[in-house]
């Protein structure tokens, strides 16, 4: 929108400058050019101001639509992280419990206004998870939720593409193909959101997860480097010529410090020098080639509304007992004794991503990288606020520790 206002002023701008040029300015005398100069320069002057004011008016309208919310009530600014470690942060369980006591909010956190299962009319999970989220952690606990509770986990869809968004065809093929799985199935997907209902569809259950956006982004940097990614483009490619080995060695703080394309996060870009996956929001937001600019105010914002709308759970590897919590007393029928099963078998679960290398990222790293995913911040808090609140409102006895 703003791009608009400001590809608009330019115009206006040259024509105003082909004025000038064109103009035969005859030679009046001093005094009267002088007025007149003047009184261009005032109208330039005010030109300019009601084109910025107008620009400006622009972005509060935009910041004031009902969307500009967070899952504690508060606005953008206030979730944006400044207090991430300190003891209250508000992006913690305690926090978030504090918060909401203190505002007088907590007696309406009730699971009754934060279960959105009920409004689904399939007996079908969605969980179209984002790359690098550590999702494939929970596939040896699907497999054993399967045999418990009598459900089908399904991996491979009916689309097969690396583009990141889905044309409006591949979007009706798989969304009426995951329609007709057996009842109790679990389709995993890397997809955006998808509007069932738009294509008559009935609702299933939406899930995904979410991570941190800079962990996310230093685990991809890593995964693209490991031995296993080698050994996998060795057999694909072969014959092709294979990176360099200061490649395979470098670090997150280096490739961030040297300014090197692969580690740049540029604001608004939509076109990437690698395929990457730094728009966690986009599997939120959906399909819309709007949602795709990186970092994008509106792209979060659609990212939020559809999660408060459309998804029963969006939890975090990184809690996982609250999202597992979560995840079994809002989709019983799915997730009942999750925790249980986690806990039974979590040491196998734990030994299968040893071979990672545990990167260590400079905090002056960090804090630039930080500077260009504001808004990938505010959509990944938002999530963990609202699943704070869908874990407090269960009002076990013990859930604050
Ligand atoms: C990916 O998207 C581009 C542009 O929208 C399109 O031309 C191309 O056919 C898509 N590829 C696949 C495999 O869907
Ligand atoms: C941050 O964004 C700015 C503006 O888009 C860009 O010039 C810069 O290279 C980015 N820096 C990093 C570390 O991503
Ligand atoms: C998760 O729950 C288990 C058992 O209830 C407990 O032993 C463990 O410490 C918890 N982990 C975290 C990170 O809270
Ligand atoms: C949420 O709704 C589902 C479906 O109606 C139900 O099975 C579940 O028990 C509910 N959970 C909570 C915490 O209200």
């Amino acid at each position: 929108m703003s791009l608009n206002a400001e590809r608009s002023y330019k115009m206006k701008l040259r024509d105003v400058e082909n004025a000038f040029k064109y103009r035969r300015i005859p030679y009046p005398k001093r005094s009267v050019e002088l007025i007149a100069l003047l009184a261009i320069s005032c109208t330039f002057f005010l030109f300019m101001h009601t084109n910025k004011l107008n620009s400006r008016l622009k972005e509060m309208e935009v910041k004031l639509q009902p969307s500009e919310f967070s899952a504690l009530g508060l606005t953008g600014n206030h979730i944006s992280g400044h207090d991430a470690g300190k003891h209250d942060d508000i992006n913690t369980l305690h926090g978030t419990y504090n918060y909401l006591k203190s505002t007088g909010q907590l007696g309406r956190v009730t699971p009754m206004n934060l279960n959105k299962t009920r409004f689904a009319g399939a007996d079908l999970v969605v969980f179209n998870r984002p790359t690098r989220v550590d999702s494939e952690q929970m596939v040896p606990l699907l497999r054993q939720l399967a045999a418990m509770n009598d459900i089908n986990v399904v991996l491979n869809g009916p689309v097969r593409t690396m583009n990141r968004t889905r044309t409006e065809k591949e979007q009706l093929t798989e969304s009426e193909w995951a329609s007709e799985l057996e009842g109790g199935s679990i389709y995993m997907a890397h997809s955006n959101w998808i509007d069932f209902s738009g294509f008559g569809l009935k609702k299933p259950i939406y899930i995904s997860l979410v991570k941190d956006p800079i962990d996310r982004m230093v685990t991809d940097f890593y995964k693209r480097r490991s031995w296993v990614k080698r050994a996998i483009n060795r057999r694909t490619y072969p014959g092709r010529r294979e990176k360099p080995e200061e490649w395979y060695r470098e670090s997150f703080n280096e490739c961030v410090r040297s300014g090197s394309p692969e580690c740049r996060f540029v604001q608004y870009s939509v076109a990437d020098y690698i395929q990457d996956f730094k728009r966690q929001s986009l599997y939120f937001c959906g399909n819309d080639a709007d949602c795709l600019p990186f970092n994008s105010h509106y792209a979060i914002q659609v990212a939020k509304q559809r999660v408060e709308k459309e998804y029963s759970v969006v939890g975090t590897w990184e809690e996982r007992n609250i999202t597992l919590t979560v995840l079994e007393k809002y989709i019983p029928r799915f997730f009942n004794h999750a925790r249980f099963l986690h806990k039974l078998h979590s040491k196998s679960i734990r030994n299968r991503n040893r071979n990672n290398r545990k990167p260590r990222i400079d905090p002056d790293v960090r804090a630039i990288v930080r500077r260009n995913f504001t808004n990938e911040y505010e959509f990944y808090y938002f999530c963990k606020q609202r699943l704070y609140k869908q874990y407090l409102a269960l009002q076990f006895e013990n859930n604050l520790h």
